[in-house]
């Protein structure tokens, strides 16, 4: 696996392994790689010529009170493991090679960008559409695989992807969900022996918001008054938001229906978690 620290470098290697080898693949990611960043490059490796990986904790996605400094970093972990995926090229520019002195454009996915996570973390949809834009430049990939766990994200970038003509395809990949059904997150080593039992209510919500649904309730209101009751009723867990919402806007339906999205944001101790099912 070759490693790219800067831009030039990074557009020159991935242009050369296109045109050898065809369709190219990029796995964006923040690092601190676990299962559900493997299985997107492994799904990368097993529908495309040719692979490429980012490794880069965006500061710009991050508010002035959240985790940036203490995001879990793992460099030399995460290179042994996409190499044994593998990944052909990762891209892993420092903060200045991707942000240098003097730039200011911004790329704000405006109504869609402020809600769910856009809505909790203001900002923070604008840091992640910018990035991947500047990613999306770099590398010029054919596809792009993001995981489903992030699915406000993934509707942002969608809805960017369409705005601006990127010439990428979206590649959505299922939740990794460990044993015990959490789904996997970076932010997962945050957590305590009892944090951990605390946020097992995320997918408990989510659970009971789908019986009810396929017992054939479709109000919205019920549904999501089942999953916060879930979540409030787990002590240490606070509530960000249960939401029924349609998978591509992102904004809240009146009746849920296949398709729809129920996504849950709880705090548990000092960790934000989130979570989420598309209905069947
Ligand atoms: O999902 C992530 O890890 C990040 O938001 C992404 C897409 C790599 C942008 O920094």
């Amino acid at each position: 696996m070759k490693i790219a620290e800067t831009v030039v470098e990074m557009r020159r290697l991935c242009r050369d392994l296109r045109s050898a080898k065809g369709l190219l693949a990029l796995v964006p990611t923040m690092g601190a790689l676990h299962e559900g960043h493997l299985s997107l490059a492994r799904r990368a490796r097993a529908e495309c010529g040719a692979v490429a990986a980012s490794i880069f904790v965006n500061p710009l996605q991050f508010g002035p009170n959240e985790d940036f400094s203490k995001y879990p970093r793992a460099f030399a972990d995460d290179c042994a493991r996409l190499e044994a995926e593998g990944v052909d090229i990762l891209f892993a520019p420092g903060a200045a090679e991707m942000y240098p002195e003097g730039a200011v454009t911004k790329i704000s996915v405006d109504g869609i960008g402020d809600r769910l996570d856009g809505a909790s973390r203001p900002g923070h949809f604008t840091g992640v559409a910018t990035v991947v834009a500047k990613l999306f430049h770099v590398t010029e990939p054919d596809r792009a695989y993001f995981g489903q766990k992030d699915a406000a994200q993934l509707a942002v970038l969608r809805q960017m992807v369409r705005d601006l003509n990127f010439g990428v395809e979206v590649v959505a990949c299922p939740i990794v969900r460990d044993a015990d059904r959490l789904a996997l997150s970076s932010r997962n080593k945050y957590l305590s022996a009892s944090d951990r039992q605390h946020a097992l209510a995320l997918h408990r919500a989510l659970q009971a918001m789908e019986a009810r649904l396929s017992g054939g309730e479709r109000s919205s209101k019920t549904l999501v008054e089942e999953g916060t009751e879930v979540l409030r009723s787990e002590a240490g867990v606070r509530v960000d938001y249960v939401a029924a919402v349609d998978a591509q806007t992102l904004l809240p339906v009146e009746r849920a229906e296949a398709g729809t999205l129920l996504a849950v944001a709880a705090w548990v101790g000092q960790t934000r978690l989130i979570d989420n099912v598309v209905a069947a």
